[in-house]
C-alpha cells in the first residue's frame, strides 16, 4: 500500500534544521528555525525553568495522567497572563483554558473544534502568515483563505487592503490573528488599528481567532497582548492558540494552551466540553512536566519576577541586535536602507530578500534563512555580525 506515496517535501522552516545541521563549514550561521540564542548561539534552559524543574524532581508524587485539559493551576495562570490577574472574564467564568502540547496542538485543536463542533468553513490567515498555519487549518478540514497584510513595498503593515479585505469576510467564517510579533514579517497592527480591526469583527460578524507565541517578546508580557484583551473584553466569543515555547523557552517540552471565551459561563461550559472531546480523540490529555514548570513560575512571584526578567533580557538582545544589524549593513555598504528592521517586533525580520539571494547565502556563505526571506533575528550576535552583513550586502550587490 505504502509503494504509491510519493516523497513529501521538506518542511519549510523545520527541514532548515536537518540541512543547517549537516553543513560542515565552520562559519555557518542559522537564522531559520525561530529559536532565541544567547550571544554565544546556545539557547540555555532558563534559571527559573531550572529552579521549578528541581523543585518538582523532588516533590512529584506521581506520573498518573492529567485531566483531558490538563493541569487547572496550569490553565488559570495562563489566563491571568492573558487577561491580567482581575480580569471580570475570569470571574465571570467566561473563560475556558485547556493545556496543549505545544501552540501547535493548541492550533489543530482550534481548527478541529471549528470544523467539526461548529460546522465552520472557512479560515482566513494573513498574506504572509506561518506556512504551519495553512497545513494545521486544511488538515481538520478547513478551507484557507487570505487577507492581504503586508506591503513590500514599504515594509509596513497594508492597513488599507487589510481592512477592506476583512470588511468582506462573511459571517461565520473565522480569522486568524497574530497576537504580537507577526510570523514572519514583525509588523503588528497598532492599538487604534487593532480598533478598527475589533470594529469591523463586530460589524461583520466573523469569529476572531489569535496565535499568540510571542507573548513577551514583543514590548513586554502586558503590552504584547492589549490587541487580545481589547478583542476578548468587547465580543462574546473568541479562541486563543498560545504558547509557551519561545518565552520560557520550553521547545522541546511542547507546552502551550487553547482558550476559549464565550459570552456567559453555561455558554463556555457547555463548549469547553466539545473542546475536550476532541482533544480525548487526539492526545488523550497533554504531558504534565513542561505545564508544571510554567504553572510553578507564574505562581510563584519570586519565580515569576526572575522569569520576567530573563524574558526581558532575551527581548532587549534582539532588539540591540536589529539595531546593530541595520548599523553593520550601512557600514558594509549596502545601497538599501534597512532601517525598517530596527521597528519591527519579535524575533523575525521580513529582509526583503528573494528566494535567489536566500539560496546565493547558503549555498555560498553557508548563512541559513527561510526561503519566504524572514530571517530570525534572535540567531545574530557580536561575532557572526560582520560576516552575515558581508555576504548580504555581496549578494545583494
Ligand atoms: C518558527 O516559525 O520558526 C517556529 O514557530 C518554529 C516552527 O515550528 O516553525
Amino acid at each position: 500500500m505504502f509503494e504509491s506515496l510519493v516523497k513529501a517535501p521538506a518542511d519549510p522552516i523545520l527541514g532548515l534544521a536537518d540541512i543547517f545541521r549537516a553543513d560542515e563549514r565552520i562559519n555557518k550561521i542559522n537564522l531559520s528555525v525561530g529559536i532565541y540564542k544567547d550571544e554565544n548561539t546556545l539557547t540555555p534552559v532558563l534559571n527559573s525553568v531550572k529552579k521549578a524543574e528541581t523543585y518538582l524532581l523532588k516533590n512529584e508524587q506521581s506520573k498518573t495522567y492529567l485531566p483531558i485539559d490538563g493541569l487547572a493551576t496550569f490553565n488559570l495562570a495562563t489566563q491571568q497572563l492573558i487577561f491580567g490577574n482581575d480580569s471580570q472574564l475570569i470571574q465571570e467564568n467566561r473563560v475556558k483554558t485547556a493545556q496543549a502540547p505545544g501552540g501547535t496542538a493548541a492550533l489543530r485543536i482550534m481548527a478541529e473544534f471549528l470544523a467539526s463542533k461548529i460546522k465552520v468553513k472557512h479560515i482566513w490567515v494573513s498574506n504572509p502568515t506561518w506556512p504551519n498555519h495553512r497545513n494545521v487549518f486544511q488538515t481538520a478540514g478547513l478551507k484557507v483563505k487570505e487577507y492581504r497584510y503586508y506591503d513590500p513595498k514599504n515594509h509596513d503593515i497594508n492597513f488599507d487592503a487589510f481592512i477592506a479585505d476583512l470588511n468582506r469576510i462573511p459571517q461565520g467564517d473565522a480569522v486568524l490573528f497574530h497576537g504580537c510579533c507577526h510570523n514572519p514579517t514583525g509588523i503588528d497592527p497598532t492599538l487604534e488599528q487593532w480598533q478598527i480591526i475589533l470594529d469591523i469583527a463586530i460589524k461583520k460578524r466573523w469569529l476572531p481567532l489569535f496565535d499568540l507565541a510571542y507573548q513577551g517578546f514583543g514590548q513586554g508580557i502586558e503590552e504584547d497582548v492589549l490587541g487580545v484583551r481589547l478583542f476578548a473584553n468587547s465580543l462574546p466569543e473568541l479562541l486563543i492558540a498560545s504558547s509557551y515555547s519561545k518565552n520560557f523557552g520550553l521547545y522541546n517540552e511542547r507546552v502551550g494552551a487553547l482558550t476559549l471565551i464565550a459570552e456567559n459561563a453555561e455558554v463556555a461550559d457547555k463548549a469547553f466540553s466539545q473542546v475536550k472531546t476532541v482533544i480525548r480523540a487526539n492526545y488523550s490529555n497533554p504531558p504534565s512536566h513542561g505545564g508544571n514548570v510554567v504553572a510553578y513560575i507564574l505562581n510563584n512571584p519570586e519565580l515569576k519576577e526572575e522569569w520576567i526578567t530573563e524574558l526581558t533580557v532575551m527581548r532587549q538582545r534582539i532588539h540591540r541586535m536589529r539595531q546593530l544589524f541595520v548599523k553593520t549593513l550601512q557600514e558594509k555598504g549596502t545601497k538599501q536602507d534597512f532601517s525598517f528592521i530596527a521597528k519591527q517586533n519579535g524575533m523575525f525580520s521580513f529582509s526583503g530578500l528573494t528566494e535567489q539571494q536566500v539560496l546565493t547565502l547558503r549555498n555560498d556563505y553557508g548563512i541559513y534563512i527561510v526561503n519566504s526571506g524572514r530571517i530570525n533575528v534572535a540567531g545574530m550576535t557580536l561575532d557572526n555580525m560582520s560576516l552575515l552583513c558581508e555576504s548580504i550586502v555581496n549578494v545583494l550587490a
